[in-house]
């Protein structure tokens, strides 16, 4: 199974978990790893390319910041110009069927606020709805989420052990049966 790591992060060199999290994935070469910003500094994305890489791997991971309980900007515009009709949805919009799916988020808020009672009010799981929407619609099976609250409060050893899990959930064998 080949799996590409999709990051979005627009300041890698000032991330504390996507680096980590990143540098970590970097040790596996049977990954493709691919980060947004870098590749488009000027945000001019080549959907051509990002199409084909899509279709030459098996499993999906986007990795990115929690920004305003969403993605930050360019992987939102990645999905409206790269999940284009008749490729990923519509008539004959079938190319990523049967692939998975699956998300990797940081946030500044910690577990507990990611919570009905918290001050965020919601879950991860809720807030993330739409994109497990744009799974279904494209056909792609979606997995559970992956995901480290609390940038600001998770301790160093916290944030080694979601490394290593991180890298065991990309690693993880197919959800899809042969
Ligand atoms: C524009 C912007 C919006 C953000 N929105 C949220 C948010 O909605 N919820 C949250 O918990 N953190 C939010 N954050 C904080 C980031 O998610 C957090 O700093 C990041 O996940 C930490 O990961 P890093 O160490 O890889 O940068 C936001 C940060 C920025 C710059």
């Amino acid at each position: 199974m080949k799996t590409l790591v999709i990051i979005t992060h627009p300041n890698l060199e000032q991330s504390r978990i996507n680096r980590a999290w990143m540098e970590e994935l970097k040790k596996h070469e049977e990954l493709t790893i691919h980060t947004l910003y870098e590749a488009y500094p000027d945000g001019k994305i080549n959907v051509e390319h990002e199409q084909k890489l899509l279709e030459a791997h098996d499993r999906i991971i986007l990795q990115f910041p929690f920004y305003w309980y969403s993605t930050p900007p360019l992987l939102k515009q990645w999905q409206d110009e790269v999940l284009s009709y008749g490729w990923a949805y519509g008539e004959g919009g079938d190319k990523l069927h049967g692939k998975e799916l699956g998300l990797a988020i940081s946030t500044f808020g910690p577990a507990d606020s990611y919570q009905p009672t918290g001050y965020n009010h919601f879950t991860m799981e809720t807030l993330t709805t739409p994109l497990q929407q744009t799974s279904n619609l494209i056909g792609t099976r979606f997995m559970p989420l992956f995901v480290l609250n609390g940038v600001a409060y998770v301790t160093d050893e916290q944030l080694a052990q979601s490394t290593k899990d991180y890298v065991e959930y990309v690693l993880q064998p197919s959800l899809i049966k042969a």
